[in-house]
């Protein structure tokens, strides 16, 4: 069965971006003109995704608001004949069918997911992005294809994985993977000395039903939050084969001050190299 649905669980608070985030969702927040969610949305579409589930919550209108017609606006371009504008602005609703869920309390990624839990068939495998990473793998497949690529090949659930500096494992999950690409275990933010490799987990997946029904069986953690990385913790210790894909590509992390700004000097220099290769060299 082909993989149709996409859950975007992004009713997070968006703490590492206080105060953008204090009456805002960060995936709102623009890589140079176009919200962070727009690029996630667009790359899911690309791979043959029809239903949008969006998890939302508390002070994330706005992201409905992004992908509903606008009347006023569309009137508006209509009437000064701003014709392109008016496209693109149209095109936005036309995107994908979109669902909105509410998660009441921030209880956790795996805990938003399950949300969503009663629109996902008996049979279904989907895939997850969370609100955060964006991948640009110029002219290849894309994220989301990369990913249905290995559930198509394998039928197995999959998490996407990225090779990182060893540096840097405090900051990530951190997957132990064999020959067979399938992952033995996952270390929650070790220490670079007691980190089982450098391949770091990009909130990107694919999931089957086996995982959602060990996620809604799964209890929270001692922060009360119950996370998807827990449920396939637990699949892999009851034998189950999770695959993990190392992204080809590169990607920035929209959910970290600095990785938006990375995010929107890469998109915009590929919308406008000259003018924004002129404002960059301002700064030196
Ligand atoms: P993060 O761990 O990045 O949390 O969640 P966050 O709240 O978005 O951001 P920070 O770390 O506080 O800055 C991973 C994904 O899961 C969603 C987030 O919106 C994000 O897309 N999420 C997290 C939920 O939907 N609900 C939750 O309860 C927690």
């Amino acid at each position: 069965m082909k993989i149709k649905k996409a859950i975007l669980p992004v009713a997070g608070l968006g703490t590492r971006f206080l105060p953008a985030t204090k009456a805002q969702p960060k995936e709102m927040l623009p890589v140079f003109d176009t919200p962070v969610i727009e690029f996630i949305v667009r790359e899911a579409v690309e791979a043959g995704i029809e239903d949008i589930i969006i998890i939302t919550g508390r002070e994330k209108r706005a992201l409905e608001n992004h992908f509903d017609s606008n009347f006023e606006l569309e009137f508006a371009l209509e009437g000064r004949g701003k014709t392109e504008a008016l496209k693109m602005v149209r095109s936005i609703t036309h995107l994908a069918n979109f669902v909105y869920v509410r998660q009441p309390e921030p209880l956790g990624d795996g805990h938003a997911i399950l949300c969503a839990k009663d629109l996902i068939g008996e049979n279904e495998s989907v895939v997850v992005l969370f609100g955060d990473d964006l991948v640009d793998n110029e002219g290849g497949r894309n994220a989301v294809q990369q990913l249905i690529d290995v559930y198509e090949a394998t039928g197995k659930p999959v998490a996407f994985l990225e090779k990182i500096d060893r540096s840097q494992t405090k900051k990530y999950g951190i997957a132990k993977l064999n020959d067979s690409n399938s992952i033995e275990a996952f270390v929650e933010k070790p220490d670079p000395k007691d980190a089982p490799s450098d391949l770091g987990v990009v909130g990107k997946y694919v999931i089957t039903p086996a995982i959602l029904q060990i996620l809604a069986q799964t209890s929270p953690g001692q922060d009360g939050e119950l996370r998807l990385a827990d449920a396939f913790t637990a699949y892999i210790n009851r034998g189950g084969d999770l695959k993990g894909k190392v992204l080809e590509g590169t990607r920035f992390d929209t959910g970290d001050k600095l990785g938006l700004l990375r995010a929107t000097i890469h998109y915009a220099l590929k919308k406008d190299e000259k003018a924004v290769k002129e404002v960059l060299k301002g700064f030196y």
